[in-house]
């Protein structure tokens, strides 16, 4: 599904409860890799239930344009993966469309090939920092070229044969370890990441249960040359996603709803502990572990909530849900705190910009600040709110609309595209709307 069926405006009418099972779209972080990991294994991987939306999308065409063989299956796709060296010169620009992902992960691998390769993207992402990835994949020795020197896409990438690195990420970004992680697995060397504070994990958890060279030893992943076994992976539902309905049920009277197959990798999944503290009535079901991965169901309830304080080490691992945890902030009692989180200036939207100006429009008493922001909770009320083209802005607003007396909208709906284009149909589904 693409953004170009989606309605460009979506009407509220009032107060819905969520109520009863709901499967979200596979993870956004999990399918990208996976396609990836699956392009670059020794030979044939099926992966089923991938991410739905555009995101996704612009990976499997840039690999599909990297000569990757693969074939459409129902929700998925079948790869024959050719390990680093089955790689071939694209023809042409390779549009990563609004995908951080795609664009720092695929800079990585690119960056030890033998050709040149271009990324670009829309105006969101070449507005992105780059210079994170591109700093340590010099020092590794590829070539990469770029608006305000290598700052912003479009990126220029002549790859070349790579030596190892000692990197010390000074932002907490999975990301930048991930692309360095990449170079790494083509390099002469033991190429060694660490970071301030663990980001998600899912590269290390994947490709270690894949087979590659890779350990983890605290804050600090290392990787040699090397290469992985082809896998089967039916990708496990997107907390990110799960986590707009989980704090729907949480403020919504009358909900109670299961979210079903969701990943519970523990950097992913801090939405859970901070509605918890919140009041909320949420537990969590682990049933297996998929590729490393921890895997279950999220059951919700609604329940009064009262206000927190995000900040330090926990921030990572809430970094996406920050604007859905800011919406059960305005409809929590008392002053929410957020701190430590200057890395939502430089997501999809500047969210403490967008979140500030949507909570205001709400009615809602908010204050921005560098690294966050000062909600103070209440009653919103119902009002035209918009997405600022940013996917997760939308649908957070969304769940803020559905909980309120009276007619809201949410123009810019077809933002939603990059992650969740059925994200009004789900909703719809456990509203009974
Ligand atoms: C992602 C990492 C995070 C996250 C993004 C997806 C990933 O970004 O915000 O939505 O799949 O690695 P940073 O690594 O830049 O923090």
């Amino acid at each position: 599904m693409s953004s170009a069926g989606l309605p460009s405006e979506l009407s509220f009418g009032g107060v819905r409860p969520l109520r009863g099972r709901l499967r979200v779209p596979g993870d956004k972080s999990i399918s990208h890799r996976a396609v990836m990991f699956a392009a670059l294994a020794r030979g044939r991987c099926r992966v089923e239930h991938l991410a739905t939306g555009e995101d996704v999308a612009a990976t499997r065409r840039a690999f599909a344009r990297l000569g990757v063989r693969s074939n459409d299956i129902v929700g998925g796709l079948v790869v024959t993966g050719a390990g680093f060296d089955g790689l071939r010169e694209p023809d042409d620009v390779l549009d990563c469309g609004n995908s951080g992902t795609t664009t720092r992960l695929l800079t990585g691998i690119l960056a030890g090939q033998s050709f040149v390769s271009i990324l670009t993207g829309d105006a969101s992402l070449r507005a992105r920092p780059m210079r994170r990835i591109v700093e340590p994949l010099r020092r590794m020795g590829a070539a990469i070229d770029g608006r305000d020197d290598g700052n912003q896409a479009p990126l220029v990438v002549r790859g070349r044969a790579l030596q190892a690195i000692v990197h010390e990420s000074q932002v907490a970004s999975a990301q930048v370890k991930s692309c360095v992680l990449l170079a790494g697995l083509q390099a002469d060397g033991a190429t060694i990441v660490t970071e301030p504070v663990r980001s998600r994990d899912h590269t290390e958890r994947m490709l270690g249960a894949f087979g590659a060279p890779i350990r983890v030893d605290g804050l600090t992943v290392v990787v040699e040359r090397g290469g992985w076994d082809a896998f089967d992976l039916v990708v496990p539902a997107d907390p990110s996603s799960a986590a707009f309905f989980a704090v729907g049920a949480a403020i919504t009277p009358g909900s109670d709803l299961v979210i079903e197959d969701v990943a519970l990798n523990p950097t992913r999944i801090g939405f859970v502990e901070v509605l918890r503290r919140m009041g909320a009535a949420i537990e969590v079901r682990e049933r297996e572990v998929r590729a490393g991965e921890p895997v279950g169901e999220i059951h919700v309830r609604h329940a009064p909530l009262t206000a927190t304080t995000i900040a330090g080490a926990e921030v990572p691992a809430v970094i996406d849900e920050i604007p859905a945890l800011a919406v059960a902030a305005a409809f929590a009692e008392g002053v929410t705190e957020i701190h430590d989180a200057a890395e939502l200036t430089v997501k999809e939207s500047n969210r403490i910009g967008t979140i500030h100006q949507e909570l205001t429009q709400l009615g809602v008493g908010c204050e921005p600040l560098a690294d966050g922001l000062v909600i103070r909770g209440g009653a919103p009320r119902a009002s035209k709110l918009k997405s600022h083209g940013d996917h997760r802005i939308a649908m957070a607003v969304a769940i803020a609309a559905n909980a309120i007396d009276g007619e809201s909208a949410v123009r810019g709906w077809r933002a939603v595209g990059s992650s969740y284009p059925e994200f009004h149909e789900h909703l719809a589904l456990v509203t009974g709307a």
